[in-house]
């Protein structure tokens, strides 16, 4: 049932080609604007929405944050991502014309339940972006739309995050379309983007041995700090979230910019970090700041692991070691740079001696607050 893989996990994570195309298909018309005749809440109540306030959990918490990145950029419709177990409790304010997006692999976990119970009350519209169908939290939500990964079996989420990514990429060109924010062109250019991604998906897959030999030699470390900023924020989160909860260690994901507000104290001479770099073609911005930044603390003794693109060669100087990403749009990129952090938590926590299935102390939903 592994499919002859040595875990359920190493199986999901060698399908997210697939899942990523999955949750494409069927949504897409053959004039490539987006069909998401699922999502029932009418157009016209869509076009009223003046707030977005996503809901999640954990991981599904990371593809929130992303996901606000994208709603706002796409729709200009002010977007805010909270974890669902702080935003009942105080007293969010909602009525009709918030959309809340409530994230969740299981459908089942309680505090996000708890969290859109609580919107639907203030009047708010609820929309689930959720891998199981029929499961609790699509069926009190207004609208669904799933992610057709199939079942995740391995507790640590890796093709749920994808297609979650993927899922709220497509509601916010969708309300980009509906608002007329973003249209024809730029929605199909987004939409072709979007399904070639699993071909670069399939791409990075291919490259993993260097990250496991990597992983495997980091496996008597303590601690591993990430990196990242803009998209690749929540990415350097979810990176050190997966290193936690299967290899049992140290890790912690910050936002680049603010290093110099207190991480860089961390930094020691051997530290493992890894820095995920945003594309550098005419956004040089925070590429040029990012760089900077490993420059920084590699002159402090750190271990730099890169993730950059394919010909960014501004960081080639600076990386003890450099793992090679395709060339994407700069919010889409967390769809492939997620990827070598999954199977670096993976490798590194079976070199450790760990079950990555069932890693200790975790469920796979959990349905208590
Ligand atoms: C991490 C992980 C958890 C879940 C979180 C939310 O790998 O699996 O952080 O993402 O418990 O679960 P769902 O998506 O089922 O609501």
């Amino acid at each position: 049932e592994k499919g002859g893989h040595a875990s359920f996990m190493l199986k999901e994570i060698a399908e997210q080609p697939r899942a990523v195309a999955d949750t494409l298909l069927g949504r897409i018309d053959a004039e490539g604007s987006l069909r998401l005749d699922e999502v029932r809440i009418p157009p016209h109540e869509l076009r009223e929405v003046d707030k977005v306030v996503i809901v999640a959990c954990g991981t599904a918490f990371h593809s929130g944050m992303i996901a606000k990145y994208a709603i706002e950029h796409w729709t200009r419709i002010p977007c805010e991502t909270e974890l669902a177990s702080e935003f009942r409790y105080r007293d969010p304010i909602l009525d009709h014309r918030t959309l809340v997006i409530a994230i969740s692999q299981s459908g089942e976990t309680m505090d996000t339940l708890m969290a859109l119970r609580h919107a639907r009350e203030q009047g708010a519209k609820v929309l689930a972006i959720c891998n199981t169908n029929g499961s609790t939290i699509p069926r009190e939500s207004d609208a669904v739309l799933y992610t057709h990964a199939g079942p995740e079996v391995a507790v640590a989420s890796t093709k749920a995050f994808l297609t979650q990514l993927v899922a709220c990429y497509l509601v916010a060109l969708y309300l980009g379309q509906l608002r007329g924010t973003k249209w024809g062109d730029e929605i199909r250019t987004v939409i072709r983007q979007l399904s070639e991604i699993s071909g670069a998906v399939g791409r990075v897959l291919e490259t993993m041995e260097p990250v496991r030999a990597l992983a495997r030699s980091l496996a008597g470390h303590g601690t591993v700090l990430f990196l990242g900023r803009h998209v690749g924020y929540p990415v350097a989160l979810e990176g050190a979230l997966k290193l936690k909860e299967l290899a049992y260690m140290h890790a912690e994901g910050f936002a680049a910019g603010e290093l110099k507000h207190g991480p860089i104290a961390l930094i020691e001479e051997g530290l493992p970090v890894v820095v995920v770099v945003p594309p550098p073609r005419g956004r040089s911005v925070l590429h040029d700041k990012i760089v900077s930044n490993i420059q920084e603390i590699r002159a402090r003794g750190a271990r730099t692991v890169v993730i950059a693109e394919e010909g960014d060669e501004a960081v080639v100087p600076y990386a003890d070691h450099l793992i090679r990403i395709p060339i994407t749009p700069t919010l889409l990129q967390p769809l492939v740079s997620t990827v070598p952090l999954q199977v670096f938590a993976c490798e590194l926590a079976t070199a450790r001696g760990n079950d990555v299935d069932q890693p200790r102390n975790l469920a796979k939903s959990v349905t208590v607050e």
